[in-house]
C-alpha cells in the first residue's frame, strides 16, 4: 500500500494477462425418450419458445435471454445430460482453453472458424474427467425478436405462456466423488467453491460458480455411484411468489413434483422440482444471493447444520431426490 509521502511510482513492469476465464452457463442439451411431451412441457407449461429445428433438436429460449436458444431438446434412447456449453470471456480464450485442457491432459476439440452447432462460433469440447460432455464458445448469435418489447433491456414483450421461466439458471451434475470434481473444476476450469455440504467422509455437494450467482454449477455426490450423470437443469423465476404459481401450474397439469415448494438453506434458494415427461429433474428456482467480492469465503455446512443446508423449511427431501438422476 502506498502512502501519501511515497512518490507515484516509474518502474512499473507491465505485464501480459491472459487467463482464460469461463463467463456464464449458456446453453444446455437435454435428451428426451418422449420428445413430443417433453417440447409440450418446455413450451406450453414452462414458457420456452422454438426458435429452430434441427435433426433430432429443438431449441428453445426463455423470456429473458437474448441468445438464440438455452435449450436444446433432442431425441435419444434415454433421457440424460447431451451437453453443457459455457460461454467464456473474450474471443481468443477458445484457443486459450484448449492449451489449458492439454496441459491438463484432457482429450478435446476444437472446432474453430465456426462450430457445426446452431448459432454458435468456434467452439471447444471435450467429455470432463466426471463424463460430461461440455463446450466452450464465445460467439453466439443473438435473438432478434419480431416485435420487441418497448423496454429495452428486455427482448420480448409479456405475457410468456405457462409459468414464463425466466431464463436459464444452473445445471445440477454428479459425480461418484465430489471432492475430485470440484477440485478439477476449480484447478482446470476456474470454478469458485461458493458452499459446501461437508462430512468427515468428504463434500457430499458443491455449489460453484464462474459468475456473481451463488452458483452457476453444483455437483452432488451420485447415490447410485454412477458416473457423470444429470440430476436437474434449473431456470430463473422473478419471485418466490411467481414459484408458488408455477406449483399450482404443475398440479393442475399433472407434473410430477419431486420436492417442494421449499427452501434450501444451501444458496438461499426457493424450489420447486418437477419431472418432465422424458423424465428428466427440472427445478424453477428464485432467490439466491448474489457475490460480489473475489474473496469469498466459501460457505461450509456440516454437522447438525447439514440438515438445515438441505432443508431450510418446506418438508424433508424426498429418497428420490438422492437417488434419481438421469
Ligand atoms: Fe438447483
Amino acid at each position: 500500500m502506498s502512502t501519501a509521502t511515497e512518490p507515484a511510482t516509474s518502474t512499473v513492469e507491465y505485464v501480459e494477462v491472459t487467463t482464460p476465464r469461463v463467463h456464464n452457463l449458456h446453453h444446455v442439451e437435454v435428451f428426451t425418450p418422449k420428445p413430443e411431451e417433453s417440447l409440450d412441457f418446455f413450451t406450453r407449461v414452462l414458457g420456452l419458445h422454438e426458435t429452430h429445428r434441427e435433426g433430432q433438436s429443438v431449441y428453445l429460449r426463455a423470456c429473458g435471454e437474448w441468445g438464440r436458444y438455452s435449450t436444446v431438446l433432442t431425441e435419444a434412447a434415454q433421457p440424460g445430460l447431451g451437453h453443457m456449453a459455457w460461454q467464456v470471456a473474450e474471443p481468443d480464450q477458445v484457443e486459450g482453453w484448449a492449451r489449458r485442457l492439454k496441459d491438463a491432459g484432457v482429450e478435446h476439440k476444437l472446432e474453430a472458424g465456426g462450430s457445426s452447432a446452431f448459432a454458435q462460433g468456434d467452439t471447444l469440447s471435450f467429455t470432463g474427467p466426471f463424463g460430461h460432455r461440455t463446450e466452450l464458445f464465445y460467439d453466439f448469435e443473438r435473438y432478434e425478436p419480431a416485435d420487441p418489447s418497448k423496454l429495452l433491456s428486455q427482448p420480448i414483450k409479456f405475457p410468456m405462456p405457462g409459468i414464463g421461466a425466466r431464463r436459464l439458471d444452473h445445471l445440477n451434475i454428479t459425480a461418484r466423488n465430489v471432492d475430485e470434481a470440484r477440485d478439477w473444476y476449480s484447478d482446470v476450469l476456474g470454478f469458485k467453491l461458493r458452499e459446501a455440504a461437508r462430512t468427515p467422509e468428504g463434500d457430499l455437494g458443491v455449489w460453484m460458480s464462474v459468475s456473481s450467482q451463488v452458483h452457476d454449477l453444483a455437483i452432488m455426490r451420485d447415490g447410485m455411484g454412477e458416473r457423470g450423470r444429470l440430476h436437474h437443469i434449473a431456470y430463473c423465476l422473478d419471485t418466490p411468489e411467481t414459484l408458488l404459481r408455477a406449483a399450482d401450474m404443475f398440479v393442475e397439469e399433472g407434473t410430477p413434483i419431486d420436492a417442494g415448494p421449499g427452501k434450501h438453506g444451501l444458496t438461499q434458494a426457493f424450489f420447486i422440482y418437477v419431472f418432465e415427461p422424458g423424465g428428466n429433474r427440472v427445478e424453477l428456482f428464485a432467490g439466491g444471493y448474489p457475490i460480489h467480492g473475489p474473496d469469498w469465503k466459501p460457505v461450509i455446512w456440516d454437522g447438525a447444520n447439514i440438515e438445515k443446508a438441505v432443508v431450510w423449511y418446506g418438508g424433508q427431501l424426498p429418497d428420490t431426490f438422492f437417488n434419481v438422476a438421469t
